[in-house]
């Protein structure tokens, strides 16, 4: 074959060299425009698994790169007069020049064409030359404009502003992240050593800290040295360098991420950079670059023809690029939401720092330090009141709201039953809410329990509004309370719009087949087109469906619950006066945000009136519509709960969606915590994260990250009641409290889960 590689970088050079290890009879010629040792840049990361890979395609290549390896362990990080160090992440990094030399060398070996100070103008004219052409001209690709309506890139440049800069000041001992407060802002520095002598060292800062320096203006030398005076006391007297000198300006860049719809066009396929990018914070780039070169090499000849191999290529590459673009993205943006976090205490802020890709987890950072998680989880517990010193995991330490105290974080979502017989709940509810009491959650939440007959989403719902109901729960709380150290919260609400519809199992959110009742909503809309138009609420209807849940507060504290939620959430009756997709109103409780709060907070006050002082009362809303600007967004999600917490609201119960049939969720891993992390750490209040949290490793991890003050969840009760006894024994914790009859089955259990014979917990 008759190949030309668009581009000297590891892309174009690996790809070379894979080709000829494959078949020497290959015709390879590199296109280069710079000299052999000009390069942009300073030193590139590897992981562990990268050089495995590169290793298995390579052995000499490989054994020369991992000679000029600089290795290190540690990540550090300087943070408000700190410097908080973890151990065991174990990176490699070589210099970008050292490497482009080596493959240099390792191609030429191999009888490959290099062509150095080449400009390629366009790669239409190559192609008709060559059989095939790889375009890996890098992050700028010209042959990705030049053949854009084939490729259809989509390039998101990024908010925040950064700069590749080197120094000669030792960072040998660990990558380093420094965060420094300035007259302008925060800015903050990634570096990390990668030869005996030189480190690189990138800054980074939001767009306004950046103007208000005036970068943009400097020249490149200016811009070195304002930030060798920002980063005085890191830099022992070193100077910074820039080696952008290819770059007009002053080289500072927004970073652009990038990803081709397609990949290939006749005999030209795009390679590294140019077809996809992953943010530099996770240092994945050249790993990417020298895989897809793999990749491409092997398929070509395993492939009957270039077409296939293309068509393969794209596929297996296509789900890595996208696996790593979702880790560099939460990365980056963590990166460009850094001031959210900037509050944080040391501990926590290093912990949210290191977990921002969301790819390492809890339990991960246990193997890869011990002792410092130990350290931040007693740091954890301590600031949560636990009364031993015990280093037990966060899902494991206290909460107090008020004066309820809950004995751990997690919390049992509310979650209909529709088991109930004209609102009353049956032995169904005593003996499901029992058990999950026993199971160990701090926290039981109730179904959406219905303040009037109408107010119910379908005829099998929970109410209060009779006092026949107020016993039967009293009989259920009464229950929690003698036999568990569990703690019960009613969830209050009305279904709107969405009433009158069918048992959870049957057709979900459809009009009943007969008996349907009227229902009323902020506006006259309906769910779907199948369902009934409610009728707009008149001022007097607010007035009574206020004092309904007034009437269905008072019964709630007659029965003993220690906590209220009302639900403003899913589309019901208080969330359609929230989301502008379901509130027309032109009085003074629609428009805007605060008119559209107007309605759900005059209840809260109402309840709160009446409800006692040191009981807590939560809200649940949807923090976003998931239908883009026309509904409700993370970003309103934050003003919401600003008002919520001016009201006097305890904790926010951060769900979505639900509220429009035009939705379209990005489910995935705790997909809904980032509205919570978002609330919680914009507003000061504190949250409840819910939807898709599984694993005692989520739960750990996002209170310890202070994405959330406690963690519900939902079908995992379902499926097992006892969850959370279940995850302690998992994890070898002894401090949670069994039911005595259980005995014999517990420390059966921590026996088989290893946990050892003695249980010496709190009994
Ligand atoms: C600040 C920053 C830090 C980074 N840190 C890391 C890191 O730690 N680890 C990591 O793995 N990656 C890192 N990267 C990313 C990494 O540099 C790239 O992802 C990687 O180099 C991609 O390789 P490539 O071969 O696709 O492109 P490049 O390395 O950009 O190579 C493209 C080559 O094509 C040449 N070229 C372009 N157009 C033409 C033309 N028309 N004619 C001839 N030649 C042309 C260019 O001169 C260049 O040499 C970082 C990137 C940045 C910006
Ligand atoms: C069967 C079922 C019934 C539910 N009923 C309610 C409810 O009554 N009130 C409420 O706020 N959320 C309700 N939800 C939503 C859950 O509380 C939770 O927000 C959602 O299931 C996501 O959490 P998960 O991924 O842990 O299941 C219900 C969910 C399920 C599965």
């Amino acid at each position: 074959m008759k190949i030309a590689c668009l581009g000297g970088g590891p892309a174009g050079l690996y790809f070379a060299i894979s080709m000829k290890l494959r078949d020497r009879a290959h015709d390879i010629t590199v296109f280069e425009r710079n000299r052999p040792d000009d390069t942009f840049g300073w030193g590139v990361v590897f992981s562990e698994e990268t050089f495995d890979n590169i290793t298995a395609n390579d052995p000499p290549s490989a054994e020369k790169i991992r000679a000029h390896f600089a290795y290190w362990d540690d990540i550090a990080v300087y943070y408000r007069g700190q410097r908080v160090v973890s151990g065991g992440h174990g990176f490699s990094g070589i210099a970008r020049k050292k490497l482009l030399m080596l493959l240099q060398h390792r191609a030429r070996e191999l009888g490959v064409n290099l062509v150095f100070q080449t400009e390629i103008a366009s790669a239409a004219a190559l192609a008709k030359d060559y059989d095939l052409v790889v375009a890996a001209d890098g992050l700028n690709s010209r042959t990705r404009n030049e053949f854009a309506e084939y490729f259809k890139p989509a390039i998101d440049l990024r908010k925040n502003k950064f700069v590749w800069l080197g120094t000669q000041q030792k960072f040998n001992d660990a990558f380093t992240f420094i965060f420094e407060e300035t007259e302008h802002g925060w800015i903050w520095a990634h570096a990390y050593q990668f030869d005996a002598d030189t480190a690189t060292f990138i800054v980074e800062c939001a767009e306004p800290t950046w103007q208000k320096f005036g970068f943009g203006a400097m020249s490149q030398d200016g811009s070195c040295r304002t930030c060798e005076r920002i980063f005085a006391d890191y830099l022992d007297g070193h100077s910074l360098i820039s080696n952008a000198s290819h770059i007009r300006g002053s080289a500072w860049l927004n970073f652009p991420r990038v990803l081709c719809e397609r990949w290939s066009h006749q005999n030209i396929v795009l390679m590294g950079d140019a077809a996809a990018t992953a943010h530099f914070s996770i240092g994945s780039g050249t790993k990417l670059a020298m895989e897809s070169a793999v990749s491409m090499a092997d398929y070509l000849h395993s492939e009957p023809n270039m077409q296939a191999a293309f068509a393969k290529y794209e596929d297996a590459r296509r789900t890595e690029v996208l696996r790593l673009q979702s880790a560099a993205r939460n990365s980056m943006e963590w990166f460009e939401d850094v001031e959210r976090y900037l509050h944080l205490d040391p501990v926590q802020f290093n912990y949210s720092l290191l977990t921002r890709s969301q790819r390492i987890s809890h339990e991960n950072l246990r193997m890869r330090d011990k002792n410092w998680l130990e350290g931040a989880e007693a740091w954890f517990q301590r600031l949560a009141g636990a009364e031993d010193n015990a280093v037990r995991r966060p899902m494991f330490a206290p909460f107090r709201l008020r004066d309820l105290h809950l004995k751990n974080r997690v919390v049992v979502s509310p979650m209909a039953q529709y088991k109930a017989v004209d609102g009353s709940p049956t032995d169904w509810h005593l003996v499901h809410y029992a058990e999950r009491a026993k199971g160990g959650a701090g926290l039981v939440c109730i179904e959406m329990t219905c303040v009037s007959p109408e107010g119910r989403i379908t005829p099998g719902c929970t109410g209060m509004y009779t006092p026949e109901h107020e016993t039967a729960w009293k009989r259920i709380v009464d229950f929690v309370h003698a036999e568990t150290d569990a703690k019960i919260c009613c969830q209050l609400g009305h279904s709107g719009a969405k009433g009158s519809t069918q048992l959870g199992w049957e057709e979900m959110d459809a009009p009943l087949q007969s008996g349907n009742w009227p229902v009323i909503s902020a506006s006259a809309t309906a769910w779907s087109e199948r369902n009934q138009t409610a009728r707009a609420m008149t001022r007097t209807d607010m007035d009574r469906v206020r004092e309904q849940f007034v009437a269905a507060a008072k019964m709630a504290e007659r029965a003993g619950f220690d906590m209220l939620e009302i639900h403003c959430a899913h589309g019901y009756l208080l969330s359609s006066f929230i989301t502008p997709l379901t509130n027309q109103r032109t009085d003074e409780y629609g428009g805007s945000l605060e008119n559209r709060m107007r309605y759900p907070l005059e209840i809260f006050r109402a309840v709160r009136a009446v409800w006692p002082v040191e009981k807590p009362i939560s809200m649940r809303i949807s923090a976003n519509d998931w239908v883009g600007p026309d509904g409700i967004e993370p970003h309103d999600a934050v003003a919401i709960a600003r008002l919520l917490r001016e009201a006097g609201v305890d904790i926010c119960d951060v769900s979505a969606g639900q509220t429009s049939i035009k939705a379209h969720p990005v489910y995935g891993r705790m997909f809904q915590t980032p509205f919570s992390d978002r609330i919680r750490n914009e507003t000061g209040m504190a949250t409840m994260a819910v939807g898709n949290i599984f694993e005692p490793d989520h739960v750990n991890s996002i209170l310890m990250a202070g994405r959330a003050d406690l963690v519900c969840l939902a079908r995992p009760h379902l499926a097992d009641p006892y969850w959370t006894l279940h995850a302690a024994a998992k994890l070898g914790d002894h401090g949670e409290t069994w039911p005595k009859p259980y005995y014999a089955g517990r420390d059966q259990l921590y026996r088989l889960a290893g946990g050892g014979e003695q249980v010496t917990g709190r009994v």
